[in-house]
């Protein structure tokens, strides 16, 4: 096999100064949402003309950034997130990591970044889990939230795509993105921000949709909504997704509808296995746009009975109420239905390895 094939060797330094296992364990024991983080970081640096090198896993622990590094000015910035969960066997596996990889080159390309070959995009993550096994939580819900990410490491103010890029992947044990839990949320239409235009970066995963969103998130929480939605730029009807989530809706009829990816969605690998297990199911699954004025006559009508938000670190998240100025709707009976509920489980019983995975979406990391 010739280098170009082979994956990169993720090189362990191992830290000099691991927590103890009673650090550990305290750390395990109440867990929240991305705060801490394991003992190591896997890493490796890009730069023009001697391309990915330096792979290596090492420290956790802060950068150290020249005040005109790129990304710190120009955002040239992309990132992922994925899961490491512990089976009741101790092993410990994640969810269809390919997808993550083949989204992370995606979002390289659009914002004139290096891309990471999927080999390496996966090695990275091996290495780290591999490494920080003992990282990996077993508490019901836990899991080892890994995000890989990359951003222009260039000390230059010239606006162009940066010289050297650095690649890591950090890794934090999670207990549920919202701490409700499997409970419903509310959510902001917001009619004052757009989270992306036509031509613009909303299908790829980069720092500044987040940064953009921001703001709207701002006004979301105001108004007592744990998440805004976005309707599209170009003519301000039809639903997108989330700040950090896509968004379905279940009828009476037992169909499913959400958001037709566009240029100015991100396609979620949440979704695509939502789509896929619905379809399975036999529901008749629609991916069409949607027309934010029609899901909400639909909401009052009582044809819309479901809604819900899915994503890696929302997984299944049941959506009780939408508001937004001159807006208060119920969604059914403001509880979670039974279709999310069922979904919630189906998907987290073979990502907990409690089902058979007959989709082969799990890949063994330890
Ligand atoms: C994820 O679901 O992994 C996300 O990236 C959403 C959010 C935490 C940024």
């Amino acid at each position: 096999m010739s280098t170009e094939t082979t994956a990169a060797t993720f090189e362990v330094r191992p830290t000099s100064h691991p927590r103890t296992q009673t650090e550990r364990e305290q750390a395990l024991a109440d867990l929240s949402f991305g705060k801490v983080f394991t003992d190591h970081m896997a890493r490796a640096v890009w730069t023009k003309g001697e391309g990915w090198h330096d792979h290596r896993v090492e420290a956790y622990g802060p950068l150290s950034l020249d005040p005109a590094t790129a990304v710190l000015h120009y955002a040239q910035e992309i990132f992922e997130g994925l899961k490491a969960y512990r089976h009741a066997d101790g092993s410990v596996w994640t969810f269809r990591p390919h997808a993550n990889a083949a989204r992370f080159a995606a979002s390289a390309r659009r914002l004139a970044l290096p891309e990471l070959r999927e080999a390496d995009f996966i090695g990275s993550i091996e290495a780290l889990v591999r490494t920080d096994t003992e990282w990996v939580p077993d508490s019901p819900g836990s899991s080892l939230y890994l995000r890989p990410f990359m951003f222009a490491s260039e000390s230059f103010l010239g606006v162009r795509p940066a010289h050297r890029v650095d690649y890591l992947v950090i890794a934090s044990p999670s207990g549920p993105y919202f701490t409700s839990g499997f409970s419903p949320v509310s959510i902001w239409v917001t009619t004052d921000f757009h989270r992306s235009g036509p031509g613009g970066t909303g299908a790829a995963k980069c720092g500044g949709n987040y940064a953009a969103s921001l703001l709207p998130q701002q006004q979301a929480t105001d108004n007592g909504c744990s998440q805004v939605c976005f309707l599209d730029a170009a003519t301000g009807t039809l639903l997108e997704e989330l700040g950090g989530m896509n968004v379905f809706f279940v009828d009476a009829d037992g169909a499913v509808h959400t958001p037709e990816l566009t240029e100015t969605i991100l396609a979620g690998v949440t979704r695509s296995s939502v789509l896929r297990i619905m379809a399975d199911d036999g529901r008749t699954v629609y991916e069409r746009p949607l027309p934010f004025a029609e899901i909400a006559e639909q909401i009052r009508s009582g044809h819309i009975v479901e809604a819900f938000a899915c994503g890696t670190a929302a997984v299944v998240t049941p959506i009780g109420q939408f508001k937004g100025t001159g807006l208060d709707l119920t969604v059914g009976d403001g509880g979670p239905g039974a279709v999310t509920t069922g979904l919630h489980a189906k998907l987290t019983d073979v990502q907990y390895g409690r089902a058979e995975d007959t989709y082969g979406w799990m890949h063994r990391l330890a």
